[in-house]
């Protein structure tokens, strides 16, 4: 994959721009990067708050070839991009949320929404990054949630700091997810840097209904397995996990 990398200051939202380019024909590898955003998008409607050079906003133009029951595993894939470079370029301890948010400490430092678009090349797929460089302008409601890199090492970092590792852990990441046994070594990798996924007690948020439980490994799509403590085996495919204190 050829990585090409599209700056600019300012953009509603690097995803919804990466999306446009995408059905005007962009290739795979095609990054866009913005200082800010007007109106960055979270998973589940939210809005992902994007202040000027205070962190990452990434989105990359992929096409993969893959099996479709697979495609959710390349959110997965890109929380472990990020979590190995905040780790391997900042030695961090960080943990994966099922399925793709990053922490550190407990506290958000990452996000990643993925979506998909038809083109007239094929169905592409949109990862969103966005990876907190400080917290100075985290607005009162994010509270004790959020974290950044500057305030989780003491020190600050440069977009380009991130940037480089980043789109390489992306690119050497892709690379195996297309292997035969790629999905598998995916899963196994998320498994290795998530705290999630397997003994977590964790409460499970969905669209109508919420349920506790305790995590037990991830199924060949990433969907998250709960043994409930009312007994049997759940698939978590959407909606929010959120950590339980052990029973
Ligand atoms: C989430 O945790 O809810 C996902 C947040 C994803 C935010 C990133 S920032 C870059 C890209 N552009 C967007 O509008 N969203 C993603």
């Amino acid at each position: 994959m050829k990585i090409t990398i599209l700056r600019f200051d300012s953009l509603a939202s690097t995803n919804t721009e990466a999306l446009g380019q995408a059905r005007r024909g962009a290739a795979e590898g095609l990054c866009v990067v913005a200082r800010r955003q007007t109106a960055g998008r979270g998973r589940q409607g939210r809005s992902w708050v994007s202040e000027e050079d205070a962190g990452i906003f990434f989105s990359i133009v992929l096409r993969p070839r893959l099996e479709t029951r697979h495609l959710p595993l390349l959110t997965l894939m890109s929380a472990v991009a990020v979590h190995r470079l905040l780790a391997e370029e900042f030695g961090l301890e960080p943990d994966i949320k099922w399925p793709n948010d990053v922490l550190v400490g407990g506290r958000k430092i990452c996000g990643i929404l993925a979506e998909t678009t038809d083109t007239p090349g094929g169905l592409a797929v949109v990862v969103g990054i966005g990876i907190n460089l400080n917290s100075r302008n985290f607005p009162p409601e994010l509270g004790g949630t959020a974290t950044s890199i500057e305030e989780s090492t003491d020190r600050p970092a440069a977009p380009d700091e991130v940037l480089g590792p980043l789109v390489r852990n992306l690119r050497e990441l892709y690379r195996t997810i297309g292997e035969p046994d790629g999905p598998r070594k995916i899963l196994r990798e998320w498994a290795e840097r998530s705290s999630f996924g397997e003994g977590k007690r964790v409460r499970v948020v969905l669209e109508r209904e919420t349920f506790t439980g305790t995590t037990r490994g991830l199924g060949e799509n990433g969907a998250l397995r709960v043994e409930t403590d009312e007994g049997g085996i759940r698939l978590v495919r959407a909606g929010d996990v959120e950590s339980l204190r052990p029973a």
